[in-house]
């Protein structure tokens, strides 16, 4: 008999789970299955799981939890929990989900494909949370996949450079869950990379929680030189990376930032909090005054970079003076966004132990706050580039309209991408396919994106 089994991933939390999910969607293809978006078709259903806020965690539980009726009514249905809160949870997943077939742990991917054999052999309940040295170098047999199975954006993957973190900030989790930063050699990853770009990938997302660590502990090359590795990688046209931490931000990468062409003109630099008092109780090892110097030497070697950063409002103790020099650090940076977050207790961390816990709803105040603040300099930053040409690499069609703009026709088809500084634009475009470097004309500016024309094309044109 010959009949099809799907798989249904669903991935929660971070960039690195997108580029785990990808894996495991690679080892559950090889073991006979075809990728699905439809859950209820789905005869092994995996969720890699996130647990850096309650939030996320809860969410995990509450997606598997599902599936307590449809296994009733389908008993031959797999579940799987993958990731973080499998790592963080081990056997105790069982208490919570009841029916789950298999806990996989962060460093347990490349193990996935034997727990599906044993499952099928009869084996029930299995947790895999051991640690290993081994990263995906160790997966030869498994063959990359070309397009994602999760995003419709073909042109543009993450790839995992290391793993782990040794950076022990009191309030995160990753440490704990993701085990000891190691990083692969730079050897597998130009080989994956090379892979990537044969199937079309134009730019590549380079992921570890510390970049600025890459090698360091295995003596090996630094993080600018892996990067100049990966741009004489033909067909790649950009390289984006994330995340630095401020601490270890080196002139060396200051200055392949400036002088890698194919290295997009962006740093994601987590501040986290702009209070000295504050950055000391996280563990962050830095100052309010040396990050901002670290951003005074982007600036200055890299004219019109674009900034990025994360921020936790409502760390024990912060007060509203701690606030407001968070409040003010945004304003001195001018930051092109952020992404912020309200502290969430991990019972894991050091942090969950500390005193004077800020209340909910004064976290959910100041959180409002600076997103409200931000929402200005995002906007001004937006709006400055007006005017200018952007080189943007595009991605697809966009479904967006807008008025006074070129609407699609039978000759100018509406196509989006993104910019250098990562920033959506929407552009009337007769000719340009997905993965093209284009230059387009910024005419109009919004808080989430920008609208241009192609070069060359008139703004009344038909
Ligand atoms: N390695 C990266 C970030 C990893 S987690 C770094 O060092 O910056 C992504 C973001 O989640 C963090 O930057 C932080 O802003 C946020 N985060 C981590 N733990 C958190 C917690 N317990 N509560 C709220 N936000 C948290
Ligand atoms: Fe977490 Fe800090 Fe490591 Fe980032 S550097 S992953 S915030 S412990
Ligand atoms: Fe979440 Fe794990 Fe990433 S905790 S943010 S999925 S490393």
């Amino acid at each position: 008999m010959n009949y099809k089994r799907y798989a249904y991933i669903n991935t929660i939390g971070c960039q690195m789970n997108v580029y785990d999910s990808e894996k495991l969607a690679d080892i559950l293809k090889s073991h006979g299955f075809e990728m699905t978006r439809e859950m209820d078709k789905a005869d092994i259903v995996v969720c890699n799981t996130c647990s850096i806020r309650h939030k996320a965690e809860e969410k995990a539980f509450s997606f598997l939890g599902k599936f307590a009726k449809e296994k009733k009514k389908r008993p031959h249905l797999i579940t799987v929990m993958a990731g973080c809160v499998a790592q963080q949870e081990g056997e105790k997943a069982f208490a919570r989900v009841p029916h789950l077939d298999i806990v996989l742990g962060t460093q347990a991917i490349s193990r996935f494909g034997r727990h599906l054999d044993a499952f099928k052999s009869g084996k029930r309940q299995i947790v895999d949370i051991e640690e290993s040295d081994v990263i995906f170098e160790a997966m030869p047999d498994i063959p990359v996949s070309s397009g994602s199975d999760f995003d419709e954006n073909k042109i543009s993957r993450f790839i995992t450079i290391m793993q782990g973190c040794d950076n022990y900030c009191t309030y995160c989790v990753v440490p704990y869950v993701r085990g000891r930063e190691r990083s692969r050699s730079h050897a597998g990853i130009v080989d994956e990379i090379t892979l990537l770009a044969n199937s079309g990938i134009r730019e590549i997302t380079l992921l570890g929680q510390n970049v600025n660590s890459y090698g360091v502990k295995e003596e090996g090359i630094s993080f600018p030189q892996l990067l100049e590795k990966v741009s004489a990688v033909e067909g790649i046209a950009r390289i984006r990376f994330a995340t630095s931490h401020p601490k270890d931000l080196s002139l060396e990468l200051i200055h392949a930032i400036r002088d890698i062409d194919k290295v997009c003109n962006h740093l994601h630099l987590p501040v986290q909090s702009g209070s000295n008092k504050i950055l000391k109780k996280m563990n962050r090892g830095y100052t309010r005054e040396t990050y901002l110097q670290r951003i005074n030497a982007l600036k200055k070697a890299c004219p019109g970079i674009s900034l990025s950063t994360d921020i936790i409002v409502g760390f024990p103790s912060e007060t509203l003076e701690d606030f407001n020099d968070t409040m003010e650090l945004l304003k001195t940076v001018e930051f092109d966004s952020i992404f912020a977050f309200a502290y969430s207790d991990r019972s894991s961390a050091p942090a969950a132990k500390f005193l004077d816990q800020v209340e909910e709803t004064e976290k959910k105040r100041r959180l409002n706050l600076l997103l409200e603040l931000q929402d200005v300099y995002t906007d001004k930053k937006n709006k400055a580039l007006v005017g200018n040409s952007i080189e943007v690499l595009v991605e697809g069609k966009s479904l967006k309209q807008h008025d006074g703009f070129i609407k699609a026709s039978d000759k100018m088809k509406q196509m989006t991408g993104r910019s250098a500084s990562n920033k959506i634009i929407h552009f009337p475009s007769e000719n340009s396919a997905i993965g093209d470097l284009i230059t387009i004309r910024i005419e109009n500016a919004y808080p989430h994106s920008l609208w241009g024309y192609p070069l060359g094309v008139e703004k009344n044109e038909k």
